[in-house]
């Protein structure tokens, strides 16, 4: 059976989510008020919750967007990160950078992304990310802000796809048997 056959099982709903966000947006206004925050979005999966919780975060910022490879359409990381758009600047030294990724996973991803822009000197580089699974990492990594922790299942929905749809979905479920 195709898995858009498959039953859903809402794991977050949007109201849970958009109070999480909420929250989420109130601790980054306090801990970036004295800083010169870059919010650089990860896409595409974070272009969903990147626009929700920078609406929430009350501070001048700047966003950038850097488009990393994707699982494509399968459900497993082919481990390789490739940089398909990076953004412009190559020195972030003026630069607070806050990596906002949709879910952290192996963590190659934003382990990969972070080792890149850390070379380019930002004042300070933290991430935070919707979703976590710590029990699929493959590197050892522990975001600095996390939306839900969430068990090993995959999901979709709020900008996190499969075979490319489901982005749109306003809340994040799991296909079941
Ligand atoms: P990582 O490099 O394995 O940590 O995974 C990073 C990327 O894989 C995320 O930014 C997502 O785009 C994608 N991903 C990981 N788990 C899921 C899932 O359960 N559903 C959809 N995409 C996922
Ligand atoms: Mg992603």
């Amino acid at each position: 059976m195709g898995i858009e056959n498959k039953r859903r099982e809402i794991l977050l709903s949007k109201e849970k989510i958009d109070e999480r966000i909420e929250a989420l947006g109130k601790t980054l206004t306090e801990d970036y008020k004295d800083k010169n925050l870059l919010v650089i979005s990860l896409l595409k999966g974070s272009f969903i919750f990147t626009a929700d919780l920078v609406r929430k975060i009350d501070l001048p910022v700047r966003i950038e967007f850097m488009t990393t490879s994707s699982y494509g359409h399968s459900e497993e990381s082919t481990g390789q990160l490739k940089i398909v758009q990076d953004i412009t600047a190559d020195d972030l030294s003026e630069f607070d950078v806050l990596i906002v990724d949709d879910i952290t996973d192996s963590a190659l991803t934003m382990t990969g992304v972070m080792a890149i822009l850390s070379k380019r000197n930002p004042k300070s580089l933290k991430a935070c990310v919707l979703l976590d699974k710590p029990s699929r990492r493959k590197v050892s990594y522990v975001p600095d802000y996390v939306g839900f922790e969430i068990p090993d299942m995959f999901i979709v929905g709020y900008g996190l796809n499969y075979g490319d749809y489901y982005r749109n979905i306003d809340h994040v479920f799991a296909f079941v048997d």
